[in-house]
């Protein structure tokens, strides 16, 4: 399958390092030109002989070793041969030196001069992993084309169960291969020909010209969800609340107002849409009235009466014909509970539960409920991996 594919495997200072072997071995049963370049720290963990004699090809951990000297410029002359560059394990300090652009050393220096396909595998402690600004490097990275997998969640190297672990070799390498087989830039177009449809943000209710009821959302999952969805070969369109949020590339996206708005968009582009995700903060409720005019501050308090806004999902369920529906339910207490009972109640293939605490931040922890029950539980991860996380759901329906 890897037949004249020259792949460069990145191995860095994670216990997970002799993993690597096994990554090299498969990648070789798959016919792969396989170079092996080792950060100094990965060579304190494994001997780069072993990786030398599974991959036969001589192991770069320094740019100006004797066993590079037959190539001129060897960082260049590597980094133009590589098909796909595969970094596993990847610590957390690799993470935030290429998303930093600094070239200290023969991997950096390799990433940083390749234009190939970059591919991720994290290993680290779960609160590293978790850290912000790690999330931060990630986040950049993904929006510069590289693409991650994992990491997993199982018993780490410091003995807790949590996030943390490598994915599997042989999870890499399928991954590798679906990367250098599609045709989509940095993802694998799994929803080519299909039609999505996503709502994001909050929507805002207007009591006056200059005055509106409105919530938190700031519309980053359903934006995620988008980008993830066209990057995955979908033909996307985004149905969006106001959010500062620049609009992904290649999405159409639909800018409304107030839940009334969020509504008619939605219902005037759901014919032939394959799936419909609401990730939408829709106010349930608006002012029964609302005034053209500024109120003025006249009286010691003032009443708001308000009124039911429709509820979109449902509505989508009661119409739905064929298409996948997915809603999200953001709860403070009881979250399976309540998310089950909309999940029934709104007619819904899938639903997304997290805390509402996660609206406004870049991360949260997902759930993911169907239909006979099933609950995927995801450790926390940045949106835009949880929205390829919902979408792998999806596909899977
Ligand atoms: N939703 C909708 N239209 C509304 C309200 C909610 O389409 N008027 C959708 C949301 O986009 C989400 C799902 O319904 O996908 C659940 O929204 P949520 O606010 O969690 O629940 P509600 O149904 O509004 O119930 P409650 O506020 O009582 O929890």
């Amino acid at each position: 399958m890897l037949n004249g594919k020259t792949i460069i495997v990145g191995v860095t200072g994670g216990i997970a390092a002799y993993k690597a072997c096994e990554l090299v071995s498969r990648l070789k049963k798959q016919n792969a030109d396989v170079w092996v370049v080792m950060t100094r720290e990965a060579t304190k963990l494994i001997g780069p002989i072993t990786l030398r004699t599974l991959s036969g090809n001589p192991v770069v951990t320094d740019l100006f070793a004797d066993e590079l000297a037959g190539l001129p410029v060897p960082h260049i002359a590597l980094a133009q041969k590589a098909d796909i560059i595969i970094i596993a394990p990847c610590t957390a300090n690799i993470i935030g030196k290429i998303a930093g652009g600094i070239a200290d050393d023969a991997l950096t220096t390799i990433v940083m001069a390749s234009t190939a396909r970059k591919l991720i595998a994290p290993a680290m402690n779960c609160e590293m992993w978790r850290n912000p600004l790690v999330q931060k490097n990630v986040n950049e990275l993904r929006v510069a084309g590289h693409e991650f997998i994992g990491p997993e969640a199982g018993k780490l190297a410091c003995g807790v169960e949590d996030i943390g672990k490598m994915s599997k070799p042989r999870a890499i390498v399928k991954q590798a291969i679906k990367l250098l087989a599609g045709d989509v830039e940095g993802s694998t177009p799994d929803l080519h020909g299909k039609r999505v449809l996503i709502t994001a943000g909050g929507t805002r209710e207007a009591i006056d010209p200059v005055r509106f009821i409105g919530n938190r959302s700031s519309g980053k999952m359903g934006y995620a969800l988008a980008e993830a969805a066209q990057k995955r070969g979908a033909d996307v369109t985004l149905v969006s609340g106001p959010t500062a949020l620049a609009a992904p590339d290649g999405v159409t996206v639909i800018k409304v107002e107030d839940a009334k708005g969020m509504h008619e968009a939605v219902l005037a582009n759901r014919p032939g849409q394959n799936i419909i995700i609401m990730a939408a903060a829709v106010a349930d409720y608006r002012p029964t009235i609302t005034y053209w005019q500024k109120l003025k501050k006249e009286s010691d308090t003032i009443k708001l009466e308000l009124s039911k806004t429709v509820d979109i999902l449902a509505d989508l369920g009661r119409l739905k014909n064929g298409t996948r529906l997915i809603g999200f339910a953001a709860e403070t207490n009881d979250h399976i509970e309540n998310a089950k009972t909309k999940m029934s109640e709104k007619n819904l293939d899938l639903i997304v539960v997290n805390d509402a605490s996660a609206i406004e931040q870049d991360s949260s922890e997902i759930k993911i409920i169907d239909k006979q029950g099933k609950i995927e539980e995801h450790p926390e991860l940045s949106k835009r991996e949880s929205a390829d996380r919902i979408l792998d759901a999806v596909l899977r329906l």
